[in-house]
């Protein structure tokens, strides 16, 4: 993409609004644009990396056995009614009403919309068990929408819901949700813990959020450091095994957030040097809630002995535009936004330092074709702005590498490559950067 093409409206100032680093850069990195109080347009720069968010996910809820499906935003309230949740969700739900006055609402989770496509579908245990997933928006009028997206009113969340016949299956299908989130985080360079998270009247175990550790986090995080410090991509991880003592050895790892902690068993069972008490961001909630909808909506199927079962659900959420903020908090320094390679909106910046020059213009566009060529997405600041300009401008949207040719170099056959994330510089031929970045 070339700059001079492209819709990039960045910000020179900080914006007053802005409280958290992920806000503010964002804003300043022209990702966001606020359309109303939690509402957000997403810009170009902004819409790439929800995307490539969007697209780990979708690769890991596959890979674990979910399937997609697209529900809509729009709900009939008739189904909550069904539920009970209608008059219960209160003020945060944004209710409706139609030109046939037929009440409706938009959505703030989709538990009703699948268990009534469940109910309407599946009728034998031999159809068991599935999970069905969504990447959609969702609407929640919270009180206080801050920190940009982090906490917005509209929202993208990756919803899967899970049914299966009898508790151990619904276990199993716990279990690989819990994998795949960690695996699914750890592909963005996120380090998340899964924390015991409360199970309300259905008790059990079966209920994690999963927190990514940053200052400005909204929940209390007490952890053993073994959760933090765990490389689970390094492992190879069937999902058709069982995976019970994979997800054995993490939950036997002390995590709670401020509600489930209990200061003594940490104490115990942690030593004082493997503790760790941080802040967190919460990226994902996995819940397991038994029969609570398919009773209440008729959710069966023929057992084995043809007697009709209400089906074990739960349901697994990932916050997908919360993720863009979260990374950003947990991947920046002073001078912007620092990507991990497997969610940056492109993978390298390439900087001309004088536009119009024909030999700069040459050896750009040289590299510039031949990096496209090889899949490699490239920025192309091709404009005639100063040359601190783009330097700070590329710092600030954080791409993995800049690639700056300039007069001097391209006569003596070499452009510089920056890295990022650490800083370092090196001077080679095009040639070898070509290879370098593709290889
Ligand atoms: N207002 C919001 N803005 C952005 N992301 C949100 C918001 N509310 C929830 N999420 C994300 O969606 C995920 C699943 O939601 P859920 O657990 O149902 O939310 P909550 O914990 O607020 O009840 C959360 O883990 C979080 O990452
Ligand atoms: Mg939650």
């Amino acid at each position: 993409m070339r700059l001079s093409a492209y819709f990039l409206p960045t910000l020179k100032e900080n914006p007053a609004e802005a409280q958290v680093v992920s806000h503010r850069l964002m804003l300043r990195a022209g990702m966001i644009k606020q359309t109303s109080a939690g509402i957000y347009t997403w810009l170009p720069l902004g819409l790439r990396v929800l995307r490539k968010i969007e697209n780990i996910v979708r690769e890991e809820q596959n890979r674990a056995g979910a399937i997609e499906v697209l529900m809509p935003t729009i709900q009939p309230a008739d189904l909550w009614r069904e539920s009970g949740r209608y008059d219960d969700y209160g003020k945060e739900m944004l209710r409706i009403v139609d030109r046939h006055e037929r009440e409706m609402l938009f959505g703030p989770t989709a538990e009703e919309v699948i268990t009534d496509v469940f109910r309407h579908t599946i009728r034998s245990y031999k159809d068991l068990p599935i999970n069905l997933y969504n990447i959609q928006w969702k609407f929640r009028d919270e009180i206080r929408p801050r920190f940009g997206i982090m906490r917005g009113r509209e929202f993208l969340m990756k919803d899967a819901y899970s049914f299966d016949l009898d508790a151990a299956g619904a276990r199993r299908t716990y279990n690989k949700m819990f994998v795949a989130y960690l695996r699914t985080f750890a592909r963005m360079g996120l380090k998340a813990v899964p924390l015991r998270a409360d199970t309300g009247p259905i008790g059990g175990d079966m209920s994690h959020e999963f927190a990514i550790l940053a200052d400005t986090g909204e929940t209390e995080v007490h952890c053993h450091r073994d959760c933090v410090e765990y490389d689970i991509l390094s492992e190879d991880v069937d999902f058709n095994a069982d995976l019970e003592d994979r997800v054995g050895y993490w939950t036997s790892l002390y995590a709670a957030a401020d509600e489930m902690h209990d200061p003594a068993m940490f104490e115990k069972g942690v030593p004082e040097d493997m503790r760790v008490n941080a802040r967190g961001i919460e990226v994902g909630h996995i819940f397991f809630f038994g029969t609570k909808y398919s009773e209440a909506m008729g959710a069966q199927v023929a057992g084995p002995d043809g007697e009709p079962v209400s089906v074990e659900m739960g349901s697994y959420g990932i916050g997908v535009s919360r993720l863009v903020a979260g990374i950003i908090e947990a991947s920046h320094d002073d001078d912007g936004i620092i990507w991990p390679a497997s969610v940056a909106p492109f993978m390298a910046g390439l900087i001309n330092l004088k536009s119009g020059d024909g030999a700069c213009d040459a050896a750009c566009d040289d590299i510039y074709r031949k990096l496209s060529a090889a899949g490699v997405e490239v920025l192309y600041d091709d404009t005639e702005g100063r040359a601190g300009v783009k330097f700070s401008t590329m710092d600030l949207i954080g791409l993995p590498w800049q690639i700056i040719v300039g007069p001097r170099g391209v006569k003596s056959g070499v452009v510089e490559l920056k890295n990022r994330a650490t800083g370092e510089r090196e001077e080679l031929s095009p040639e070898s950067l070509v290879s370098r970045l593709t290889g």
